[in-house]
């Protein structure tokens, strides 16, 4: 079997990681007894591009399980759990192309190595996989049926795909299925986006001014959770009505310009490219902390802050210290990568629980109904969303109530007033 991993002997620390993290995801779990059962994916070839962690483990078995024939590549040259790789290729016996820190030549010759299998379903976290389907090795295309996508990032690229009208295969947005982005985006970076910084670092954050930039459900969750550290949060936004929900939520708002000048730690979680510039690391306090979030390393400028550094260094692991001509000192966290899954682990398996049993079911309805989609970007089921939410109640032994025979006609009258 081809793989490309760290190091094979690190597979038995992988496999007790997993376990760990498997003990959190009850859903996919019983989507995984369920899969072994019926084999829903019998002979379906899957390529994924997924951050190589421990909860990805599980959804490789889950996969696996249903009868799916699988390879699994990066999507972040720095995501990479190299003892989850070797656990993945050693005793699952998939193929994983996939070392945290590989180079950019490398991470795209991983995703081709993982399209070798010339997959009918793709899964992606980014669209790198898709875009590379697109652009280099086109000939696969004909035989896929769909894939899935976990990121707003992914989702923003692949829309705009379909608009242009080049995307040739029906994709699942599992991004935006309530039980994803509620929980994980929010929930999940925002407790592992300043665990990162955390690790990274060392640094109290109770007193600090901790400058968010992006309060879409990711900005939403880290401000929410820095907050809760007792630091003193700033946002920096561009929509005025996300800007008023970050005002009424207790937090100022200012220009990324402004902001640059008073906080303490950045970090950035927006989706778009060159949100700090050269202009406001010039206008930071001496040792600033400086982080990314968001899922690709474009929101930092750090070939601008390279043209004003005069000298460089790794201070601590996962810290690049860049002394300004001006005298000042700039930490960057995990090379500008996300901070999240660079310098802590990703999102808590409790909430990947979620999203991943939206990827499994979502394979699973492509494989029924994916040759009646169109080449657009489809939502999840509904159906299928309600059902995870109530598994997952269930699994953390919460009831609900359900409504009366009076209250199901009240909602279906007009009638009534007061
Ligand atoms: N994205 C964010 N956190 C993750 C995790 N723990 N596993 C896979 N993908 C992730």
């Amino acid at each position: 079997m081809n793989y490309h991993v760290k190091n094979i002997n690190l597979a038995s620390e992988g496999k007790l990681r997993t376990e760990w993290a498997n003990q959190s995801m009850p859903v996919l779990n019983i989507i995984r007894n369920r899969f072994a059962r019926q084999k829903p994916l019998r002979g379906v070839r899957i390529a994924a591009c997924l951050h190589v962690t421990t909860e990805t483990a599980s959804l490789m078995d889950t996969l696996k399980a249903g009868g799916a024939t699988v390879t699994l590549c990066a999507s972040n040259p720095l995501s990479t759990q190299d003892e989850v790789a070797a656990y993945l290729a050693k005793d699952l016996k998939i193929p994983v192309f996939a070392i945290k820190g590989e180079s950019n030549k490398i991470y795209y010759q991983h995703i081709n190595s993982a399209l070798d299998i010339k997959p009918q379903i793709t899964m992606d976290d980014g669209a790198d996989l898709v875009s590379t389907l697109h652009s280099k090795r086109k000939g696969l295309i004909a035989r896929i049926i769909g894939g899935t996508e976990e990121t707003t990032t992914g989702l923003i690229r692949l829309r705009q795909m379909a608009e242009k009208g080049v995307l040739r295969y029906p994709i699942i947005a599992v991004n935006d299925a309530d039980t994803k982005h509620f929980f994980d985006n929010r929930y999940g970076t925002g407790q592992s986006t300043v665990d990162g910084i955390i690790r990274a670092t060392n640094r109290l954050l109770a007193g600090s001014t901790f400058v968010v930039s992006g309060y879409g459900w990711c900005g939403r969750g880290a401000a929410m959770r820095a907050k809760g550290m007792g630091a003193n949060v700033v946002v920096t936004e561009v929509s005025p009505l996300r800007a008023l929900e970050a005002v009424m939520d207790g937090y100022r708002v200012m220009p990324i310009g402004e902001a640059a000048r008073v906080g303490d730690i950045f970090c950035t979680l927006t989706g778009d490219i060159s949100i700090i510039r050269k202009e406001h690391f010039l206008r930071m306090k001496d040792g600033a902390i400086v982080a990314n979030s968001g899922h690709f390393n474009v929101e930092l400028d750090l070939e601008g802050l390279k043209k004003i550094a005069k000298k460089r260094r790794k201070i601590r692991e996962f810290v690049e210290e860049y002394t300004l001509k001006n005298g000042k000192r700039i930490n960057v966290l995990g090379e500008g990568r996300l901070v999240n899954l660079a310098a802590a682990e990703g999102h808590p398996s409790s909430v990947m629980d979620m999203s991943f049993a939206n990827q499994a079911l979502a394979v699973e309805y492509l494989v029924k109904e994916g040759k009646k989609l169109d080449k657009k970007v489809y939502p999840v089921p509904p159906r299928i969303d309600k059902d995870i939410a109530r598994a997952k109640l269930k699994a953390m032994g919460v009831r609900i109530d359900t409504l009366t025979q009076e209250q199901k006609n009240y909602l279906a009258s007009w009638e009534m007033g007061t």
